[in-house]
């Protein structure tokens, strides 16, 4: 990890002052860095010993950040990693440049891998989760959307992402191809309940801790699973009252809906959809030779679910 470290340290050259200073602004303040994790864990599980790894690992870690930097513009968030985001210090039109430049930073440095399926991944990868973040917007101030439809949106603009990741560090490593597709099933299903955790944690964290607000998800009508099963197991009353707010994007009522989600048992029934996706990531590890690495990424999914931050 301080390998990749070092790497993003010196990918970020440029002879433009505000980008340097807004990269570091948002890399400095840290970040849990888990999709290089991932991507490391899994190479060295696979006994690869290619120094492109650490490249890589910047890779996906400099995308997540410029995703960041473009996602705390569109939700409007004024805090992230302890911080008052980027947009809300710089502004809006700077964080989205310095988004794009921490993008096509991030394909220079693919290029340099020198990898056409590994190129080829992260192209895939990057263009779905800006679908996913589209799609997302479209369904905004949508109360019927279904828990297909928002299982959608998070396996593209999350989960793909740790797809990747794990993807990546297959083909790196010469993975067989029984090995790789564990790799990204794995990588899909931890994405995945990543988000729902975070999904649950917009209405049931603590804002110190994780860095960011709760209620954004609200204020901005995104109907995410809590909301989805709260409505399904609610009265004709409670349902309504979160469509509505929904519907309006307004978390004038968030007392009351988050008391509505707690009491309908919305917030457990999401973290058990979240439970069963960490087991479908540990099922697939099955494939993967036994190491103290493939060990840790069983103990990340699990713990991902207690995860606060
Ligand atoms: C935040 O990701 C965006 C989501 C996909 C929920 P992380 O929770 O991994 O953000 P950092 O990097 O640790 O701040
Ligand atoms: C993550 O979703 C979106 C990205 C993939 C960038 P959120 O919008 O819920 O992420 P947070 O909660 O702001 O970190
Ligand atoms: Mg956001
Ligand atoms: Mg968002
Ligand atoms: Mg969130």
């Amino acid at each position: 990890m301080h390998a990749m470290d070092r790497v993003i340290a010196q990918c970020l050259t440029t002879s433009v002052p505000l980008i340097g200073q807004i990269s570091q602004y948002i890399i400095a303040a840290g970040g849990k860095r888990l999709r290089p994790a991932l991507l490391l864990l899994l190479a060295r599980a696979l006994s690869c010993d290619d120094q492109r790894r650490f490249d890589l690992a910047a890779v996906v870690e400099l995308i997540h950040t410029a995703t960041l930097l473009h996602d705390d513009v569109v939700d409007e968030s004024t805090l992230r990693r302890g911080r008052p985001t980027a947009n809300e210090n710089f502004g809006n039109p700077a964080s989205v440049l310095v988004g794009d430049f921490l993008h096509t930073r991030s394909f220079q440095m693919m290029v340099a891998a020198g990898n056409m399926r590994i190129l080829q991944v992260l192209s895939d990868a990057t263009n779905i989760i800006a679908e996913g973040e589209v799609q997302q917007l479209i369904n905004t101030h949508d109360a019927s959307l279904t828990e297909a439809g928002y299982l959608h949106v998070i396996r593209s603009k999350t989960a793909k992402l740790f797809e990747a990741s794990a993807q990546i560090a297959a083909i790196l490593a010469g993975a067989t191809p029984e090995q790789e597709a564990a790799s990204v099933i794995y990588g899909q299903a931890l994405g995945t309940a990543f988000q729902i955790i975070d999904d649950v944690l917009d209405y049931d964290g603590d804002a110190a801790e994780m860095g960011k607000n709760l209620g954004d998800d609200l204020r901005e009508g995104k109907c995410t699973l809590p909301l989805i099963v709260a409505m399904q197991r609610g009265s004709a009353e409670q349902s309504a009252l979160i469509r509505e707010a929904i519907e309006q994007g307004s978390t004038d009522k968030l007392t009351d809906i988050l008391a509505i989600v707690r009491a309908t048992g919305a917030l457990d029934v999401t973290r058990q959809t979240a439970h069963d996706e960490a087991m479908r990531a540990i099922g697939a590890l099955d494939a993967l030779p036994a190491h103290e690495s493939t060990t840790a990424m069983r103990q990340l999914a699990s713990q991902l679910l207690l995860r606060r931050t």
